[in-house]
């Protein structure tokens, strides 16, 4: 292969300035509110201080090298995620376009916990739920509905700052991928790791403190040997890492080429499971004053759910030495961590429109963002949006983010063939090369551990349901959305791509991808003689 062929191609992707300010968007999609909010209740209802060793299994089976996976699948193919596995292979496109729907769901109910967050993050001050939160939460705040269904009674309250929220994250998406959502993080992240420790000191000096602490790290190993903890430990890492679901896959392709993969992955990884970490320990010492102020064990107290942030911390803000503070560090930190992810969630369905349809990334962010606002308002600021939020956030976890997970390896470890040459590609942009074991734990172990925990999850909800909800609620905002992210990814995997869309440059990528092989194939072939 000729040099010339090697040239970088023509493309007028945008680039991250450097390799440091991805890793902090990375860290920044990574960290949100799966690690504050979700992690704390995850580990305590799945054995506390057991469900530790489950969680750094997945981790290092599933977590990680599924996002040098993502990182491989987007910097080599330089695309939004169907551009991406178009390139890698024309019937993948599909795939992509799965992923992006379930970005367009997990975003719709995203932005209004971070809205309720802000609100609370005011809440704090006053510690308007006066004596009891709980009441204040479903009662006054939510204004939640006894009716069944979608409602449409609007609660301005939850309208207001959702609107808000959107503003925010759509001026940012719309400003670019350095100049927005780089900066963005580069400002959010340090601040919020800042508030974070603050937080988590501040909840240690409580009383009770230590027995929260002993509460969530106290194994319960009897709870192991139950496929169901195992589930929540995969499918913890998959949403709080970020992988799997088309974030990682476009946040790395705006990577320049020159770059370590692995490198930057095992920074995001760790970060992002330290933080998670710290989360629990700073909620559980929390949540150990609070037990201590009513007198009754930490298991008592420990709610799941919305519960655990929007009911026991306010009661915690209330009764505790500057509790005040203690609000608006938690609070506050659960909108900065949400903004950001918020962000790389809603970058999956931009970039995949402006690369589908060649038009400009203000357009495709108004074209994307001013419908999903409005769409998020219509369904989730009522006073139905509490439950359909739970039911959408529970089905497109299991049978989204990793229903995808699964099928994508699937597909890439037999019909696509495609693990030997995306290693290559992440050795040649690594500064610790990754053995032949990489493929083995994506193609086989993950392969193996999610299937495994597919089976379970599809068997129980089928026989046990979900909630105390309708049959018909779950049948169209449970199953039938995820149903229909897979029926409308492939239509629109079937829409011809027009010739100024982004893969119109193709040729000139490929031509870069087959000097890449070229290369490849001899350095493999060198291997051999050696
Ligand atoms: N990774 C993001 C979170 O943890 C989606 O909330």
């Amino acid at each position: 292969m000729s040099t010339q062929t090697r040239r970088a191609p023509r493309t007028t992707r945008e680039t991250w300035s450097g390799r440091k300010v991805f890793i902090l968007a990375a860290i920044g999609s990574a960290v949100g509110l799966g690690n504050i909010w979700r992690f704390p209740y995850v580990a305590y209802e799945n054995g506390g201080g057991a469900f530790i060793f489950p969680y750094l299994v997945a981790l290092l089976t599933a977590g990680i090298p599924l996002l040098f996976l993502d990182y491989a699948v987007g910097h080599k193919y330089r695309g939004s995620a169907p551009l991406a596995f178009r390139r890698l292979n024309r019937k993948a496109e599909g795939l992509g376009w799965w992923q992006v729907g379930i970005c367009f769901v997990i975003g719709l109910y995203y932005a209004v916990i971070i809205a309720w967050a802000a609100m609370y993050t005011f809440f704090s001050i006053t510690k308007a739920w006066g004596d009891d939160p709980e009441t204040f939460l479903f009662g006054e705040f939510l204004k939640v509905s006894d009716s069944e269904g979608l409602t449409f009674e609007f609660v301005p309250q939850v309208l207001i700052p959702l609107v808000l929220v959107w503003l925010v994250v759509l001026v940012i998406l719309a400003l670019g991928v350095q100049k927005g959502v780089g900066r963005a993080n580069v400002i959010f992240l340090p601040l919020l790791m800042v508030m974070f420790l603050v937080l988590v000191i501040q909840s240690l000096f409580l009383n009770g403190a230590a027995e929260g602490l002993n509460a969530l790290f106290t194994p319960d190993w009897s709870k192991l040997g139950d496929p169901a903890i195992w589930a929540a430990a995969y499918g913890q890492i998959f949403f709080s890492l970020s992988v799997g679901f088309g974030i990682m896959v476009t946040y790395s392709s705006y990577l320049k080429r020159k770059t370590d993969l692995p490198g930057s992955g095992f920074v995001v990884g760790f970060s992002n499971s330290g933080f998670e970490i710290l989360a629990g320990i700073g909620v559980f010492a929390a949540l150990g004053f609070m037990a201590a102020q009513a007198g009754t064990p930490v298991g008592e107290v420990a709610s799941s759910g919305i519960g655990l942030a929007f009911v026991g911390f306010p009661t915690i803000i209330s009764q505790a030495p500057l509790g005040a503070l203690l609000g608006v560090l938690f609070f506050g930190s659960l909108v900065f961590a949400g903004i950001t992810s918020l962000i790389s969630i809603i970058e999956v369905i931009i970039a995949a429109i402006q690369d589908k349809l060649g038009v400009s990334r203000v357009k495709a962010t108004l074209g994307v963002g001013v419908p999903m606002a409005v769409l998020s308002v219509l369904l989730f600021s009522t006073t139905s949006g509490l439950s359909l939020l739970d039911v959408a956030d529970n089905f497109v976890n299991q049978f989204g983010i990793l229903l995808v997970a699964f099928v994508t390896i699937i597909a890439l470890t037999t019909a696509f063939n495609a693990l030997p040459k995306l290693r290559r590609h992440l050795n040649r942009h690594a500064s610790v090369k990754l053995g032949v074991w990489w493929q083995v734990v994506v193609g086989g172990v993950s392969a193996v551990a999610l299937g495994y925990i597919l089976i379970g999850t599809v068997t129980s909800t089928l026989k046990d349901g979900y909630g105390d909800y309708p049959a018909w609620f779950i049948g169209v905002f449970g199953w039938g959305m995820a149903g229909a992210l897979i029926v409308v990814s492939l239509i629109l995997s079937m829409i011809p791509w027009s010739s100024k869309s982004a893969d119109a440059e193709s040729a000139d990528i490929e031509e870069v991808i087959e000097a890449e092989e070229a290369q490849d194939a001899a350095e493999s072939t060198e291997e051999v003689k050696a």
